[in-house]
């Protein structure tokens, strides 16, 4: 494995795009790319123990978001929880797996590979996973205005 073999780790900052119509869950997945990007910028840079912190920072936010969404899921009844659930569990493993090579690498390719897989694993949980629950969210909001109202 060469440096080269390493994609380049774009990661997106939140856009309206991916809003889910929740200013919660939006800020969260807001603060969690923000952190995502800033391990990408730390990794190529390999500063170490900046890294570990970075990576320990952005998976703590990790785990509060799942914890929302789970939360929210078990509120409405959302029927597809369950294969949501593993995604979040696998999601972590992979970040907790990041971490957990940073020390035995001397140039940081392996977590740089651990990363990029990471990165489009969550990107693609946001736009399709976490975007299916969207009108389960949007209808929640709804009944609780007009329970407010
Ligand atoms: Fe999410
Ligand atoms: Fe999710």
């Amino acid at each position: 494995m060469t440096e080269t073999d390493i994609p380049d780790i774009d990661i997106p900052e939140w856009s309206s795009a991916l809003s889910l119509g929740n200013a919660e869950i939006d800020a969260e997945h807001r603060e969690f790319l923000a952190r995502l990007g800033h391990v990408a910028r730390l990794i190529s840079q390999g500063e170490r123990l900046q890294i570990k912190d970075a990576i320990r920072a952005m998976t703590a936010v990790l785990k509060g978001h799942f914890a929302t969404e789970e939360n929210f899921f078990n509120r409405v009844g959302y029927p597809q929880a369950t294969a949501h659930l593993v995604d979040h569990v696998t999601l972590m493993n992979l970040a907790l797996e990041i971490e957990k090579v940073i020390d035995g690498s001397e140039d940081f390719s392996t977590p740089r590979l651990a990363l990029a897989h990471f990165a489009q694993s969550v990107i693609d949980h946001l736009t399709e996973s976490d975007m299916a629950y969207r009108p389960y969210l949007v209808e929640a909001e709804g009944v609780e205005a007009s329970e407010v109202g």
